[in-house]
């Protein structure tokens, strides 16, 4: 007999989630962080390493890629049991959990704690058991004994929420604020999980397709162990099963560059969101540059996400900016709101400007500037104010072709009404060197697309 845990989960999950924005969270949480994360779509690309299918049991033991085995296929070594009393035991090459009576919420934990990751593991579980991966999770004495929470990447049964973003433990419900069906969970089968964790931005996908693209709200943690979940059952439910196998992780530096895929189509430069930016793949600008970052606990930095297209002579990028306080009085471009496009168009990567290279920069009243030896003739942009923010859309002078790769960064000043830059978030190069030094800039690709 099964259970509808999901079902029940939901209820609770969504009065909590109400009850939490509706008493802590405020207007500014609510305006900053849920408008941004309702106004994404997924976009299946920035995978670092690997593809989407491929793990096999040949991988068992091996490193490739950057990635680590976090099970040996042989014993529980590298994991210890948090919360619960579920049991755990490897069983033919796969970590198998199973619910017991009166348990609740059981969690394997990994021994090490991991922060920007990729990681991959296939998984299978009993109809009517609801399951998850914890990712950046804690569990500390002095938060209800011990209790296991941070975010969890859902497992269950089609149809269900799976590969979607619950925060674990927190009274917090989903962090995904909308969970479309996407009938890509094999209810019968192993399925292969891949989670892409990089700063703020989470990414799941499931056999291959994309299930999630979110930024966290900063609330959720930003660091801590991973987590195989085996949930509490009702009393006369179960046992039920899940196993895991082939998890392993590759971890991100800080500092690796980054890489986007620009689609082929030209644009209406009007600061709207037309058709042809539907699905083409998304970054955000998600690193701060330490020289700048001084907000303070109620200011929050302001980011954006940005897409890009290419023709045969122009390349276009459309930035959908996050910020609540639009418009600055300081004195040079750069202390004021706005985003700033660096382009290498050689992909030389030069440690200085030569001609190719450029620094634009547009701000929400439609000021465009330009580093000191670039012509601004060439460039062109249009702005739009949005409820939480702005979009602003440009076309830089570039000649496009499948395959070519260019350096590209993108970096979003903010003043947050104090006379001058407080945040300034950049897609790849954390240092503010991007605007004489363009050699740590992002990679764009042009493609055809869709
Ligand atoms: C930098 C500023 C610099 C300006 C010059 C910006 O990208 O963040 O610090 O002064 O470029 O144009």
């Amino acid at each position: 007999m099964s259970v509808s845990i999901g079902n029940f989960k939901n209820v609770v999950r969504i009065a909590a989630f109400a009850v939490f924005f509706g008493v802590l969270g405020g207007a500014l949480l609510l305006s900053s962080t849920l408008v941004a994360q309702t106004a994404i779509s997924c976009t299946p690309v920035t995978l670092l390493a690997g593809s989407g299918s491929g793990v096999t049991n040949s991988l068992a033991g091996k490193q490739e890629d950057g990635f680590v085995e976090l099970f040996n296929g042989k014993d529980l070594d590298g994991w210890e049991q948090k919360n619960g009393t579920a049991t755990y035991e490897v069983v033919d090459g796969t970590i198998l959990g199973q619910t017991v009576k009166g348990s609740p919420n059981s969690f394997l934990c990994s021994e090490k704690e991991y922060g920007d990751f990729e990681l991959v593991f296939e998984v299978k579980v009993d109809k009517g058991l609801n399951s998850g991966v914890q990712i950046r999770s804690v569990s500390k004495p002095d938060y209800k004994e011990g209790r296991v929470h941070g975010p969890q990447v859902e497992i269950e049964w089609d149809p269900g929420e799976s590969g979607y973003i619950y925060s674990e433990g927190t009274k917090r419900g989903w962090v995904s604020p909308t969970r479309t069906q996407k009938n890509v969970f094999k209810n019968e089968g192993w399925n292969e999980y891949r989670v892409l964790a990089d700063g703020p931005r989470i990414q799941t996908w499931i056999n291959g397709t994309c299930v999630e693209d979110i930024e966290m709200p900063a609330i959720e943690s930003a660091k801590g162990f991973l987590g195989l979940q085996v949930h509490g059952v009702k009393k006369n439910a179960g046992p039920f099963k899940v196993q895991w196998k082939n998890i392993r992780i590759r971890e991100i530096s800080g500092d690796e560059r980054r890489q986007v895929k620009a689609f082929k189509g030209t644009p209406k430069v009007d600061g709207k969101v037309d058709d042809l930016w539907v699905g083409v793949p998304r970054v955000l600008t998600s690193r701060s540059i330490d020289e700048v970052d001084e907000l303070s606990d109620d200011q929050k930095a302001s980011t954006a996400w940005v897409r890009c297209l290419w023709d045969e002579g122009h390349l276009y990028c459309l930035a959908e900016v996050t910020d609540d306080a639009i418009g600055s009085e300081a004195g040079d471009e750069w202390d004021r709101d706005g985003v700033e496009f660096f382009i290498d168009r050689n992909f030389a990567r030069t440690s200085t400007y030569d001609d190719d290279d450029a620094q634009y920069r547009t701000e929400p009243d439609g000021n465009e500037s330009a580093g000191s030896e670039n012509d601004l003739s060439t460039y062109q942009s249009a702005v739009t104010k949005t409820k939480n923010g702005y979009i602003v859309e440009v076309c830089i002078d570039l000649k496009g072709k499948v395959g070519k790769k260019i350096g590209f960064d993108v970096q979003v000043n903010n003043d947050p009404g104090d006379g001058r830059r407080m945040s300034a978030m950049k897609w790849n190069d954390a240092s503010n060197d991007t605007y004489f030094d363009i050699s740590n800039a992002g990679t764009l690709e042009m493609v055809e697309g869709n």
